[in-house]
């Protein structure tokens, strides 16, 4: 759908929403690099503690001479460990910010001059038409970060299901997924004291004014961030500090003080949530990894 449509419909929705994939252009990719390192934002440096502690498992359990396809590639650090060790013969990052993929890929390329690097500037929402350019061989979608998380449950499922048909019989999904925890460690992980996620968040406003010509004036509008317990699910939100009247295409939409505009849920799984992913796909998982304080889980999803 023609982005300005795809706004104004999910702006007039009951509770008015934006996509989280308009969070990220080369500014919001920036942003959301400054987050991974900020204290509150422990999802990150969990991860990266796990390939720390369990990369000779993960690389025995992934076997060697894969292709790797990592959908929400990002600044293609995450990846960097399993380049290392497991050795695949291809690396394919898939980004919708296509200047921040480019750059990242690139640098990629240099470190590891024997790899092939396809970088695919692609919507991963979309159909996976650019699949044909991917080199034959087993395949393993890896992805990180709890990117999963950003979508709602039906359309997770909807995604491992096709992320499963992507990699076969053969290959392997190695998902990696923040877990369900105390309110207060996720709240305050959303809501970091020097502002960057409120920026990051913020920022979602500039992309669409620059996608759809809309006049969203950023600083009328307040970065807020709530953990759901019972959704298990951060719900972040913008909410207006004065009246707004917004002009996109030839609409005009009125958002009273107070309103609020939903931008990004994200999910928090448990092992069982993740094994439910699993089953929904008709795959099975055949090893995960924790870091130290159990916050997050790295998983091997197979065919069952
Ligand atoms: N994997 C990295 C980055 C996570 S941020 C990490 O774990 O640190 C999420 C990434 O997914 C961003 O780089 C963003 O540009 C990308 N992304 C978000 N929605 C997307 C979509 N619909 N299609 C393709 N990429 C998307
Ligand atoms: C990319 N995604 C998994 C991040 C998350 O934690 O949901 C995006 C993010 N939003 C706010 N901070 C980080």
């Amino acid at each position: 759908m023609d982005e300005t449509l795809e706004v104004l419909a999910s702006l007039s929705e009951e509770l008015p929403r934006l996509s989280p994939k308009y969070f990220y252009d080369s500014r919001g990719s920036e942003l959301f690099e400054e987050i991974t390192v900020l204290p509150e934002y422990y999802l990150t440096r969990s991860e990266a503690e796990i390939f720390d502690r369990h990369l000779d498992d993960i690389a025995q359990a992934l076997g060697s001479g894969d292709i790797i396809i990592e959908p929400g590639s990002g600044n293609c650090s995450k990846v960097r460990p399993l380049l290392k060790r497991a050795a695949p013969s291809a690396y394919i990052p898939i980004d919708i910010a296509g200047e921040f993929l480019w750059a990242a890929a690139a640098n990629t390329a240099l470190e590891h001059p024997n790899l092939g690097v396809t970088a695919i500037a692609a919507d991963f929402t979309q159909s996976w038409t650019f699949l044909e350019e991917i080199p034959k061989g087993r395949r393993i979608v890896f992805y990180p970060g709890s990117t999963l998380g950003n979508f709602d449950p039906s359309a997770q499922q909807d995604f491992i299901r096709q992320l499963a048909q992507v990699v076969g019989t053969q290959g392997g999904i190695l998902l990696g997924v923040d877990l369900h925890k105390d309110s207060a460690t996720l709240q305050r992980a959303y809501d970091d004291a020097a502002g960057v996620t409120a920026a990051f968040n913020r920022n979602m406003l500039a992309v669409v004014n620059a996608r759809t010509g809309a006049n969203f004036e950023l600083k009328e509008w307040r970065h807020q961030a709530r953990y759901n317990s019972e959704m298990r699910r951060i719900e972040m939100e913008l909410v207006a500090q004065s009246t707004q009247t917004v002009t996109i295409g030839d609409q005009t939409l009125k958002f009273s003080e107070g309103a609020i505009i939903r931008t990004e849920h994200s999910h928090k799984f448990t092992m069982a949530s993740i094994q439910d992913l699993a089953a929904a796909a008709a795959m099975t998982v055949t090893h995960h990894w924790l870091d130290s304080n159990a916050r997050f889980c790295l998983a091997l999803l197979q065919n069952a």
